[in-house]
């Protein structure tokens, strides 16, 4: 008998666990899958809390690598996915969206030949010095097969000159909420433990380097968080919280009526808020659409989005613009589904459908 092809992935950060889950239970019985974690994300709620709860399975290793300077972080991962490799020799390598570890993932298994797949390509923002839109670029040129979630992702590929490989498989992270939906409606935890009123209160979250690195806009974000009409949870991103330890804010923000601050939540019970809140206002790309599957209503912390798409459906984007905010609050507008899947067919069935073809059908 022939040996399954062996698949590494290999993730980092919080999104990619996410997205990982319906892939790595399709993956399981087809291939032998192997799961590289880099430690970018090493906090316990950050990082294990998904593994637990996703059912993932354990990383055959884990590298241990975060924190730093952009550059020193990619570069210390380059080097040591390229070991993780050379001792796993992989047939394919799966990166999955935006990150540092992404990047890093895909250049390693290029440089040792090894193909890589790409979940979440062709997502632009055409922000040339966001990290995030560095990583996609590079790792779209990067790989062999592209798995895009929507039609737009398809488009922007061909417009770099990317035709081969492109496969429309619709989106993960509507896959594995699909499958959590009854959970996370029955979740009564997080409310509770927050006193919340279904209806009656707002999800924020805010990390991206353009909104809290910047020390004006966490400035604006601070005076946008004074402002919150409504109860509001604030599950605060460790990069977040840093940022408004450096700038004294956090004791300012803590005794602030109406908002309640709070470490990072798991996937169920941020979904779960998501579904009972009011809206959403997120800098994330995964929570933009995640809200929107779930029929609440987003106010998008960016001036722009790769999930164009969202924009027609019930998506607004308010920079950090407290009088855009309040305004975009006391409109409510209808909440349309995406077409998340194509030809009804599950996205992790779609990609390993891919990954078989292109492996030659072993
Ligand atoms: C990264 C991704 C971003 C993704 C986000 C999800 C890049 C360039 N950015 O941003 O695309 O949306 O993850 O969360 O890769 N830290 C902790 N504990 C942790 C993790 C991080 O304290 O568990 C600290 C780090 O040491 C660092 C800071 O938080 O100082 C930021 O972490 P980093 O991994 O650089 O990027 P994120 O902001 O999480």
């Amino acid at each position: 008998m022939k040996a399954k092809p062996k698949i590494v992935s290999i993730v980092g950060a919080r999104p990619q666990f996410i997205k990982l889950a319906p892939l790595s239970k399709t993956f399981s019985g087809r291939f032998h899958h192997v799961i590289v974690h880099t430690g970018q994300h090493y906090d316990d709620n950050m990082s294990q809390t998904f593994f637990r709860q996703l059912h993932l399975p354990r990383p055959s290793v884990n590298l241990s690598i975060s924190g730093g300077r952009h550059g020193a972080m990619t570069g210390r991962m380059l080097s040591a996915i390229e070991k993780a490799l050379l001792a796993d020799r992989p047939d394919f390598v799966v990166v999955y969206g935006d990150t540092n570890s992404t990047l890093a993932g895909a250049l390693a298994a290029a440089k040792l030949s090894i193909p890589v797949g790409h979940v979440e390509a062709g997502m632009r923002s055409f922000v040339d010095d966001m990290p995030e839109e560095i990583n996609r670029r590079l790792t779209d040129h990067l790989a062999r097969l592209h798995f895009c979630p929507t039609e737009v992702s398809m488009k922007n590929l061909r417009a770099e000159g990317i035709k081969n490989g492109l496969i429309h498989s619709g989106d993960l992270m509507y896959e594995l909420l699909h499958d959590s939906k009854s959970i996370i409606r029955a979740n009564k935890k997080p409310l509770r433990q927050f006193g919340l009123t279904p209806g009656e209160f707002l999800l924020i979250t805010a990390h991206r380097a353009a909104n809290v690195d910047r020390p004006e806009n966490l400035q604006r974000l601070a005076e946008l968080l004074e402002a919150l009409p409504i109860p509001t949870l604030f599950p605060v991103h460790p990069r977040t919280r840093k940022r408004f330890v450096q700038a004294n804010l956090l004791r300012r923000l803590r005794n602030q009526d109406n908002l309640i601050l709070c470490e990072p939540l798991s996937y169920l019970d941020t979904l779960t808020c998501a579904m009972q809140a009011h809206a959403v206002l997120t800098d994330s790309g995964g929570l933009q659409k995640e809200a929107l599957f779930l029929g609440t209503p987003v106010l998008t912390l960016r001036d722009e989005t790769e999930w164009v798409e969202t924009l027609r459906r019930g998506n607004r984007l308010i920079g950090l613009d407290v009088r855009r905010m309040l305004r975009a609050l006391r409109r409510k507008r209808a909440v349309r589904p995406m077409p998340y899947l194509i030809r009804r067919k599950r996205p992790s069935r779609l990609i390993a459908d891919a990954v078989r073809r292109f492996l030659g059908g072993r």
